[in-house]
């Protein structure tokens, strides 16, 4: 199968380096989202995929072909911007047909095409109408129209949802994932917020602010075995508890200043997993379990007093100062099945994880 590589590509503007011989494979027919902090370089990705920028060093393939020296408009490449950037003075339907008109296409046949599109973004019966009366997402949706209706192999999505409340932005969410689902079109979203990236891909990669992937793979992979703390603590909410590692007949521990000893395990050992290292345990919030009274059936237990809590509907979030000093956030999810304690603020609370749903990360 085809995919898109950028091998060793640099790229700087004004002196500064923002890509540093980056390599990057996106494998097609899939929804794959860049996920990144502003600033790392995401948009400077995509436009030079788009060939609305050229590298400084580097190449870039669509399957075999290396396309780094191909023009904009010979690359089947389309993209949709964070603004919207229809034409103003077009209706929707012009704004949709417009790529098809420069191609001097019959208008029996434009009029088919631009029906379909519309149809398939749910905006039939818009077509007379002019983009500034259309809302937020309605625009999105002709844009997406229009980057389609050229049939490209690769569709590019740069913050298309940024402007979107978040209703609006979970329905836009579901219904791009299901156009890519129907059009078996490569997509590459990209986004800094983590939600919409776990949400709607297949793949994804983790950028750094270097403007480096740190980690690519499937959003489940990532947020259950992060690489790095950048990653951890990115994508998803996490407690880093620092500590030393100890091995002993091939168990894992961790001894933590003030907290004792907790039992961890890890699938793959690390070259840097040596015994006697300083290192970080990664503990999910929603991995620990919180109660009033001492429970059974735990590998690792912390104890600790509460100093917030937050209602969220859905799940409620704690935050414990434990006797160490350190801060460990618990969300509990509120279920009808899961007898809530009514912990309250002040309330001295044990703290229990299973050493399975810990990830051991380099310091
Ligand atoms: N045309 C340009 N001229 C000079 N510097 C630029 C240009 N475009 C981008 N930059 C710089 O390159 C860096 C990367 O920019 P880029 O737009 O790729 O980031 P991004 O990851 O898309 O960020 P965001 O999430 O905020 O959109 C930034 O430091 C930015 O200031
Ligand atoms: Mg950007």
């Amino acid at each position: 199968m085809k995919s898109i590589r950028l091998e060793r590509v640099s790229k700087s503007y004004d002196g500064e380096l923002i890509l540093d011989n980056l390599n990057l494979e996106i494998p097609t027919g899939q929804f794959f989202a860049l996920l990144g902090p502003s600033g790392c370089g995401k948009t400077t990705i995509l436009r030079l995929l788009a060939g609305l920028e050229h590298v400084d060093s580097g190449k870039i393939y669509l399957g075999d072909q290396d396309i780094t020296n191909v023009p904009i408009h010979k690359r089947k490449i389309n993209t949709v911007f964070q603004q919207y950037a229809l034409f103003p003075h077009l209706s929707v339907f012009e704004n949709v047909a417009y790529s098809l008109r420069i191609k001097r296409m019959s208008d029996d046949l434009i009029k088919a095409k631009v029906s379909e599109l519309l149809k398939m973004v749910r905006l039939s019966g818009f077509e007379s109408k002019m983009p500034r009366s259309l809302s937020g997402g309605q625009q999105q949706r002709v844009a997406l129209a229009r980057a389609l209706i050229s049939e490209p192999e690769v569709l590019l999505l740069d913050e298309p949802l940024a402007a979107l409340d978040l209703k609006l932005k979970e329905e836009m969410l579901l219904e791009l994932s299901q156009l890519q689902d129907k059009l078996k079109m490569t997509f590459v979203y990209v986004t800094h917020d983590q939600f919409e990236a776990l949400t709607v891909s297949e793949r994804m990669a983790i950028m750094n602010v270097q403007g480096d992937i740190e980690q690519l793979g499937t959003p489940k992979a990532i947020y259950e075995f992060p690489v790095s703390r950048f990653v951890a603590n990115f994508v998803g909410n996490t407690n880093f508890i620092e500590g030393k590692l100890q091995i002993s007949s091939g168990k894992y521990s961790v001894e933590v200043d003030g907290l004792g000893l907790f039992s961890v395990y890890t699938p793959v050992e690390k070259l840097w997993m040596i015994p006697g290292c300083r290192l970080y345990v990664s503990v999910r919030p929603e991995k620990i379990f919180i109660s009033k009274s001492p429970k059974e059936g735990f590998s690792n237990h912390m104890a600790g007093k509460v100093i917030d809590i937050i209602y969220y509907g859905r799940s409620t979030q704690y935050r414990v100062k434990l006797r160490n000093g350190l801060y460990v956030l618990v969300f509990e999810q509120n279920e009808e099945h899961f007898p809530q304690e009514n912990i309250d603020y002040d309330d001295e609370v044990h703290l229990y994880f299973q050493k399975e749903n810990v990830v051991l990360l380099e310091h």
